[in-house]
């Protein structure tokens, strides 16, 4: 599929076109910057606590990890999981997002990083000398990559280590498509987008094929569990759990 190919700048000035605001000022706003809304609106509390929760729960996180949040946005997932590990990392290619991230979610054991997360992955040997990273989390972002990109970010991971887990959340299912654009008037809207060529979907992204990303875990030899989300979080999404096939 085509590709939009201006994201960084799409979720730069996203708070400034979407709704009108040139920073984020309130509790609300945090969630407005980086599309994590139902209708516009703040993802419910109930929502939120799960996410967190499944978060935890997949990563199987233990107090020595060190955990690198992939598109990490400004730090409203991030912040919460700081007490679930030794060190975070975490990298967008996004300045006012980063910007946010430090000015309202820092902490002593957070490191937040500008950067495109491909490059950054590449090179992280020489961006984080001596560390060694065995969580990799990416939450709501999937859909902004090729499976190009795809690809290079796990032989990136595989690089800097065998032993890893990489959680990779809420990414658009093809296959549950059509639970999202569930009404006559929401189907229409899509065909809309499509007729006029938005290749950003709205801001959604890309919808994944499961069988995609099967195929690219198949290929580096990686073990990969796909599970489809449930509400209140979302009937459309689903949440990818990849790590190290174990040696026979
Ligand atoms: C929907 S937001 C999710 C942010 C955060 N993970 C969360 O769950 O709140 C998507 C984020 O991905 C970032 N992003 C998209 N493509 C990226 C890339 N190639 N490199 C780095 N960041 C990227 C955007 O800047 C944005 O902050």
């Amino acid at each position: 599929m085509e590709q939009f190919d201006n994201w960084q700048d799409f979720w730069d000035k996203f708070l400034l076109n979407r709704y009108g605001k040139e920073e984020v000022k309130t509790e609300d706003d945090l969630y407005l910057q980086v599309a994590r809304t139902v209708n516009r609106k703040p993802v419910t509390k109930e929502a939120f606590d799960q996410i967190i929760d499944k978060i935890v729960e997949d990563s199987a996180f233990s107090p020595d990890d060190i955990l690198v949040d992939l598109c990490c946005g400004n730090g409203l997932f991030t912040y919460e999981l700081k007490d679930k590990v030794k060190q975070i990392i975490g990298v967008d290619f996004s300045q006012s997002i980063i910007d946010t991230a430090r000015q309202f979610r820092s902490a002593a054991n957070i490191e937040y990083h500008l950067g495109g997360t491909t490059d950054f992955l590449k090179n992280f040997r020489v961006l984080c000398p001596g560390i060694v990273p065995g969580k990799f989390l990416m939450n709501d972002a999937l859909a902004y990559f090729s499976v190009a990109d795809f690809e290079s970010m796990l032989s990136s991971i595989l690089a800097i280590t065998r032993d890893f887990k990489f959680l990779i959340r809420g990414v658009p299912d093809d296959d549950l498509k059509w639970n999202y654009y569930n009404t006559e008037e929401r189907k229409a809207f899509y065909k809309n987008l499509q007729a006029k060529g938005d290749l950003t979907n709205d801001g959604l992204g890309t919808w994944w094929l499961p069988a995609d990303i099967e195929a690219v875990c198949d290929k580096l030899q990686l073990q990969c569990v796909i599970t489809p989300q449930q509400m209140p979080v979302s009937d459309y999404r689903m949440d990818i759990l990849i790590s190290n096939k174990p040696r026979p």
